[in-house]
């Protein structure tokens, strides 16, 4: 793996013990495989990038994959600590550019099936730990059960993740609503992945957003498009996130527009002069990491039938 920072390594580490004010960012879809994985573990590398300490969680209780897609091998996941009653601390693994990942189980039984009360447990226990940080990065499952819902309806920021596929939009739409039903206030935003473009991807926000006003009453806002890549496809072959592997790649640059819009400073902070020096630096800091870097070989522009 072409690494940013230091490498992801499996051991676990301690908590750190200091950080600001954390943000929960749960990354949701309504129907699943439209790329919220691979997109959660390259936003958090991204954020980490930017100087931000963040603790990525895999939240997709028993199909958890994100372990895959960073290339780490843990010992210790969130099953440990709803089996065994391990300390959430003890399963923190150091992941690239300092990114601290928890990771969870596949195919495990106990973390399928926990309850709202469990979950809800688990959730403060998480929020706990990630204190330390300024974000809680939460990858989620699909749907709209309560295994997904305890989760987004906690999270400061919740980023639906769909394609242009009208399927996916009617599924984001039902994701959102049932959101909305049980937390009218929720601060809910739209990533339109494997988009053609940019235009396209605002298209589909367009129609996404005229959904939810129309039937919810709501406002969502765009978080941002991500084109149709086949670089992602590669580096999630390769088992690494697409934003190490391909820095330089298209969908790449837009995880990072992304961020920049994510940690945006809030208009009542933007007079405090050392806030949005320390945002500059981090941003210059970022671009002039990566493009220190070679960037690996990339074949032609991906064809769409070839996914
Ligand atoms: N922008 C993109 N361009 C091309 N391929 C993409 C893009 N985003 C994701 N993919 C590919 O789509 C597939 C599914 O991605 P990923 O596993 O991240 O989705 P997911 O929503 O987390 O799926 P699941 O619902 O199974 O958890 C992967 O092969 C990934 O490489
Ligand atoms: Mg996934």
């Amino acid at each position: 793996m072409e690494r940013r920072g230091h490498p992801a390594s499996a051991q676990a580490r301690t908590v750190p013990e200091v950080g600001l004010a954390m943000k929960s960012i749960a990354v949701a879809n309504g129907k699943g495989g439209v790329g919220k994985t691979s997109i959660s573990a390259s936003l958090a590398i991204s954020l980490g990038e930017h100087g931000h300490k963040v603790l990525l969680v895999d939240l997709d209780l028993g199909l958890a994959n994100l372990d895959l897609i960073l290339g780490l091998k843990p010992e210790t996941t969130l099953r440990h600590v709803v089996r065994d009653g391990v300390g959430i601390g003890e399963v923190i693994l150091s992941g690239p550019e300092g990114v601290d990942v928890i990771t969870g189980g596949s195919g495990v039984k106990e973390l399928a099936c926990l309850d709202k009360p469990q979950l809800e447990g688990l959730f403060e226990n998480i929020c706990a730990a990630g204190s330390k940080y300024d974000f809680l990065v939460m990858d989620t499952a699909s749907g709209v059960g309560e295994n997904v819902m305890v989760f987004l309806t906690r999270a400061d920021r919740v980023l639906i993740v769909a394609t242009p596929d009208p399927t996916s939009i009617i599924d984001a739409f039902a994701t959102a609503k049932v959101l909305f039903g049980e937390r009218p206030e929720a601060d809910v935003s739209l990533i339109v992945n494997m988009a053609d473009d940019e235009m396209h991807g605002k298209t589909v926000f367009n129609r996404f957003k005229a959904i939810v006003g129309q039937f919810v009453n709501r406002d969502v806002s765009l978080a941002g498009v991500i084109e149709f890549d086949e670089n992602v496809r590669r580096a999630t072959r390769a088992r690494e996130p697409f934003i190490l592997k391909f820095p330089k790649a298209k969908a790449s640059r837009q995880i990072d527009a992304l961020v920049e819009w994510l940690v945006e400073v809030p208009e009542e902070r933007v007079d405090n002069e050392a806030v949005s020096i320390l945002q500059r630096m981090r941003q210059v800091c970022a671009v002039f990491k990566r493009s220190e870097k070679p960037e690996p070989e990339v074949e032609a522009a991906p064809l769409r039938e070839a996914a």
